[in-house]
């Protein structure tokens, strides 16, 4: 069995940090989002992995990721020229897939409890497709599965207008080699791309054998910033404390991990917070759900349930920042004026004054 992530696209939704990066490199508790789908595959026995890239991102994405080595697995690169449809992405792996059955991982996704029992259900039954579902009181936003009384798949309708099942197709995939034939077959929808609902489609409507898995554990899609955030707050949820960084004169709260090199000085950290290698944190209040990277300085400040990427710089800010995501070489610093609360989405080399 193969692998297949999908980390090309435009990520239109996630500007502008995606005017400078890949959004899958965007960091989830300190990680790229990229690399928990990789250990997930890993963790299921998938080693034989395709990354399936962008001209605009790809070398980022390549650079970060590397061989593959280090996650075990051996990575081959597949350059799509252009974000043409997931569907368009799988017929371009054709010959890295071959006639093997494979997994397709959209790059952004984000699934806690990892893929083992999907991916064993895969294996043990002769399925030609499988799809994972997500119970949501609200799906109309997603592409969703209506399924017939013994599980399989009857019907998958993108962003349906009335309510007909209450189960998200999420952005994992098992396939079989018949899927070719049916991105091959489909046509571009209207906004011109080849979609991965339709693919599935085909494959019902041939009558071939479709199941559905549906979903225990929580999945996050992390298109936007909130997403990302919520993602953030899943994996610190679960992520042990661990302090390799200095500490003086300061309190730690609940679960902190202090990455190897960070100082937090005069400080009080709430878990369940990371603070990457290199960081300082000085004079600062850092809250819950925050992962600051590596190279920051944070002093004389306040933020939680945050992103910060790396070597970016929050000093003397006179309000506290929540609820952000802050791109990478980042500086804000404290402007004239009155203390009035902030909000904000900043772009990789932002420089903002407060
Ligand atoms: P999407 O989130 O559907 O699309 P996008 O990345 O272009 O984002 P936005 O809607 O904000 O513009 O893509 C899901 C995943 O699949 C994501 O990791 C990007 C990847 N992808 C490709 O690799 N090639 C493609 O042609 C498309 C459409 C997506």
């Amino acid at each position: 069995m193969k692998g297949l992530i999908l980390s090309g696209g435009k990520g239109t939704r996630l500007r502008p940090l995606t005017y400078t990066g890949a959004k899958q490199l965007v960091p989830v508790a300190n990680k790229p989002v990229l690399f928990y789908a990789l250990e997930d595959l890993v963790e299921a026995g998938v080693t034989e992995i395709g990354i399936v890239i962008s001209p605009e991102t790809g070398e980022q994405v390549r650079h970060e990721t590397g061989d593959g080595s280090r996650f075990g697995a051996r990575i081959t690169y597949i350059l799509q020229a252009q974000p043409l449809g997931i569907a368009h992405a799988i017929k371009i792996a054709h010959d890295f897939i071959g006639a093997d059955p494979f997994i397709l991982f959209l790059g952004d996704n984000f699934i806690r409890g990892g893929i083992v029992p999907q991916v064993d259900a895969f294996r043990a039954q002769a399925m030609d497709a499988q799809i994972i579902l997500y119970e949501m009181s609200d799906p109309s936003s997603m592409g969703v599965a209506v399924l017939d009384a013994d599980g399989r798949v009857q019907r998958v309708v993108e962003k349906p207008k009335q309510f007909i099942s209450p189960y998200a197709v999420i952005g994992i995939y098992m396939f079989g080699p018949s899927v070719f034939e049916a991105v091959n077959q489909i046509q571009p929808s209207a906004r011109g791309e080849l979609e991965i609902t339709d693919t599935i489609q085909y494959l019902v409507n041939k009558g071939l054998n479709v199941r559905a898995h549906k979903l225990a554990d929580a999945w996050v899609d992390t298109g936007r910033m909130g997403d990302m955030l919520e993602a953030n707050r899943l994996v610190l949820d679960v992520m042990p404390g661990k302090i390799e960084g200095s500490v003086e004169d300061s309190l730690l709260e609940g679960r902190v991990i202090l990455e190897a090199g960070a100082r937090v000085i005069h400080s009080k950290i709430r878990g369940p917070a990371i603070i990457g290698k290199n960081t300082l944190v000085e004079n600062a209040f850092v809250g819950p759900y925050t992962a600051i990277h590596h190279d920051c300085v944070v002093r004389n400040c306040e933020i939680e349930h945050s992103i910060v990427l790396e070597n970016s710089q929050l000093e003397n800010i006179g309000t506290r920042v929540a609820d952000s995501l802050i791109g990478r070489n980042v500086c804000i610093q404290r402007a004239e004026g009155p203390a009035k609360t902030v909000h904000l989405m900043l772009g990789d080399f932002s420089q903002v004054g407060i």
